[in-house]
């Protein structure tokens, strides 16, 4: 996702610092950002100019302190409170008082991730969708003490880099993973107690209800790890029992088929 988001504000004529915990992450990260603008190339959607001045706006780095002249800061780390806690504090410390700290969580509070830090007011959700660079969604969200001007400059940052940005609470799950994980959950249940395979799901679930891309396929996007932490989150806030994760999919996080990220999932990936 940090990639993504990278990819994102690139194109969009930003000035942007990738961080990343090793020079080998930072390099496949780079690596992922040259292939796709240089695919963009290749169809026809980006000039050769447009792609190296991107590519030259990129700069990467280990350290947080190399931040500090950031406007808008977009975390996108490990799904783990006190991972984000730690940065938040550190970015904190880092940044500048104006700078907007976001955080690209899905499941977990921006509220409690703002907590970590002297500057709540600063702190918001701004939530993209996988692949980022191709869903024009961004949730942008506010906790009660955000300022709205924060929020206003994400909802504005996000339409300029061509986004459809929609301003929503920080409730559990925002708009579309309440709404979403509970739906891919019954789907991964409907396997077993229809004795479906995930084939037949996704061709029942993209022909019959015209979904874009089955639910199989879509969690193998999403990451079955993302996807349970996620479901348990929003089980742990809202208690619906439908919210918890499929016994299959918690099968599939301990034998490793996390979905595309890791070769195999419900499907094999080269
Ligand atoms: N995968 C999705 O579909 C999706 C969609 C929307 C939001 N998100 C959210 O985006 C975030 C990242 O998700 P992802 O799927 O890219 O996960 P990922 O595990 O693929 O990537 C996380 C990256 O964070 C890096 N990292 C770990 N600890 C770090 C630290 N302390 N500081 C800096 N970097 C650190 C890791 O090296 C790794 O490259 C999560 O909060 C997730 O909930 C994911």
């Amino acid at each position: 996702m940090g990639a993504g988001i990278a990819q994102i504000a690139l194109l969009a004529g930003n000035e942007v610092v990738g961080r990343e915990v090793s020079e080998e992450l930072n390099e496949r990260a780079r690596g992922r950002i040259e292939h796709y603008l240089g695919r963009a190339v290749e169809k026809g959607r980006l000039d050769v100019a447009e792609r190296d001045a991107a590519l030259g706006r990129l700069r990467t780095t280990t350290e947080v302190a190399e931040l500090a002249g950031c406007e808008l800061v977009i975390e996108a780390i490990v799904e783990e409170l006190d991972a984000k806690r730690e940065l938040f504090a550190e970015l904190e410390r880092v940044c500048s008082h104006e700078a907007i700290l976001a955080t690209n969580t899905s499941a977990l509070s921006v509220t409690e991730i703002a907590g970590a830090t002297e500057r709540p007011q600063r702190v918001i959700g701004m939530h993209f969708f996988n692949p980022a660079p191709l869903l024009p969604l961004v949730e942008i969200v506010r906790t009660e003490q955000s300022d709205e001007s924060a929020v206003d400059a994400a909802y504005a940052w996000a339409e300029r880099a061509g986004k459809q940005p929609v301003r929503c609470n920080d409730t559990p799950g925002f708009i579309v993973n309440r709404i979403l994980i509970p739906l891919l959950n019954d789907c991964v249940r409907v396997l077993d107690e229809a004795k479906v395979s995930a084939e037949d799901l996704d061709k029942a679930m993209t022909n019959g209800a015209g979904w874009p891309m089955g639910p199989c396929a879509l969690i193998d996007l999403i990451g079955i790890d993302i996807h349970v932490h996620a479901s348990e989150a929003l089980h742990g806030k809202l208690g619906e029992e439908r919210m918890g994760p499929p016994e299959r999919l918690l099968t599939m996080q301990a034998e490793g088929k996390l979905g595309r990220k890791s070769g195999e999932g419900f499907y094999r990936y080269e």
